[in-house]
């Protein structure tokens, strides 16, 4: 394996945002320049901040110094009168952020707790002649005060999120799933959830951050969107701008994107160029390129993106009664995800949604582990790795988002862990056989939590939420059997019973 020490932005010198093939926008609409002007963004590395939106410029991905930026933004508290809490900064993930702080937001939690419990609590209606979805449907937008607050008529969701949270530990399943004990019973957990964002639209949690860049996409006026993947991502974005009405284009690593993935961007008729290299230079491309040319960027170095992703966390801890739990376990490649559940947890913590911040364990394929090598160092140097393994969609080598995903780790008292592609194949048959299923990346929260609580880090008692990224059908190669001419019989009783009797 090829491994190289960069500077932390992971730019080189002079490679910061700008150019002179940047396309001006045009003027923005009064309510979308007044909606995003409550919204900033911070370079996580230098802590400059810029306007959420500059006049005259094509967005901005990056700090003037190269670093990756995050959203800050005022909340506005419905029904909430104190200053405070209708004005409260969120905090970025700036060096500025200082300590955390709780205990002078108690009644803002409890006006967001009300609010968000009662949007869950509509069952969906749709009115024949609406012309819209209804915002309080998606487990994104229902959460929009934290999220963006975009003007609702260019809300572009299927709708998103209110995935299943499935118990799953050997005291918490229940008395009826003998067949999901084995997965508690396989971590070595007493109290265990399995979070499935395999059953977002798309089939995975990219839908959450999708919704929100192609929803922002539509406030600037772009007229194409593209992003780098692994096959997720894409799927996810060549679904949005399909419904959209956009341009799609997915920069695809050829050779190394699970069929079912491949076979989703090419249905919702996206634009596919396949770069004879890795994931890791694709994202170079693709970012150069959207640079160029005025093409709206939906990596999730797109920190609009970010934002929409924290819904899983709200998502969890409402499904959890606002308990936090102890642990929050998840697959880890470009790092986005890492940072933006660390961020919503962190938020929710601030505003006093929850009382406890979850501990995170990010939990990365052993060849293609830059993340877990910086961790084991104390983040004393950023990482980068030549990257292989079997899991295609965290084979990254390169991951954008380190700077943010580190402060989620240092903050949270987390752990980043690697684990062997034998040990994820062997985590995906537990998952699998359980009647849950998931794509291999996903099988690596359960092959680290099985590690973490061997090795006592995650104790047996505590409770703990894995994150499934992504449905079985992504691929159905990878683990699983391909051989079924033994199951061909007759079409007779005689045969089927014989079959049945072997
Ligand atoms: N699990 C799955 C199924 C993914 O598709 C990805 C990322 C991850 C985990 C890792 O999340 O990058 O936020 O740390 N897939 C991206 C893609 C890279 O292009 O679909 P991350």
């Amino acid at each position: 394996m090829r491994v190289m020490a960069i500077n932390s932005t992971g730019l080189q010198p002079g490679q910061g945002a700008g150019g002179e093939h940047n396309c001006s926008l045009a003027p923005l609409p009064s309510d979308v320049a007044k909606a995003l002007s409550s919204v900033s963004l911070r370079c996580v590395e230098c802590s400059a901040l810029y306007p959420g939106i500059e006049a005259g410029r094509s967005p901005r991905y990056r700090c003037d110094c190269g670093g990756v930026l995050d959203v800050e933004m005022a909340f506005r508290i419905p029904g909430h009168s104190s200053p405070e809490a209708q004005d409260l900064e969120a905090s970025g993930d700036g060096p500025t952020t200082g300590g955390l702080s709780h205990d002078n937001m108690p009644s803002a939690g409890a006006s967001l707790r009300q609010l968000f419990d009662e949007r869950a609590a509509n069952p969906p209606i749709w009115p024949i002649s609406t012309d819209k979805l209804l915002l309080d449907c998606s487990g994104v937008w229902r959460y929009r005060e934290l999220i963006l607050p975009a003007p609702e008529r260019y809300v572009v969701t299927r709708p998103e999120g209110n995935t299943g949270l499935y118990p799953v530990g050997v005291e918490n399943c229940g008395g009826g799933r003998a067949g999901h004990r084995q997965i508690g019973a396989f971590a070595g957990l007493e109290l265990f959830f399995i979070k499935h964002e395999g059953e977002n639209p798309s089939g995975s949690f990219k839908d959450r951050g999708m919704t929100v860049g192609t929803t922002m996409a539509l406030m600037l006026g772009a007229k194409a969107v593209a992003c780098a993947s692994t096959g997720n991502t894409s799927a996810s974005l060549a679904s949005y701008a399909a419904q959209a009405g956009m341009r799609g284009i997915v920069f695809l690593p050829a050779g190394n994107v699970a069929g079912g993935k491949l076979a989703q961007s090419l249905a919702y008729g996206a634009q596919i160029v396949q770069i004879e290299g890795d994931f890791d230079d694709a994202m170079r491309l693709v970012e150069q390129v959207c640079n160029e040319q005025g093409i709206y960027l939906l990596n999730s170095l797109n920190p609009f993106r970010v934002e929409g992703q924290k819904a899983i966390g709200f998502e969890i801890l409402q499904q959890l009664d606002w308990q936090a739990p102890d642990w929050l376990v998840l697959p880890a490649g470009n790092l986005g995800n890492t940072s933006a559940i660390g961020k919503a947890f962190r938020q929710a913590y601030e505003l006093s949604l929850v009382d406890q911040l979850p501990r995170i364990a990010s939990i990365q394929a052993a060849g293609a582990n830059p993340f877990y090598r910086s961790f084991k160092q104390g983040f004393a140097q950023r990482e980068s790795v030549y990257a292989e393994t079997v899991a295609t969609a965290i084979k990254i080598g390169d991951p954008v988002s380190y700077t943010r995903a580190r402060r989620v780790i240092e903050e949270s008292d987390g752990v980043v862990e690697e684990v062997s592609d034998a040990e994820i194949l062997e985590a995906k048959v537990v998952i699998d056989r359980a009647g849950i299923g998931c794509e291999p990346a996903s099988a690596a929260t359960l092959a680290g939590v099985r590690k973490l609580v061997a090795r006592g880090v995650i104790k047996r008692d505590e409770c703990v939420v894995g994150v499934l990224t992504g449905n079985l059908l992504k691929d159905s190669k990878t683990g699983i059997p391909q051989e079924v001419g033994e199951s061909v019989v007759a079409a007779t009783i005689e045969a089927v019973r014989s079959a049945l009797a072997r």
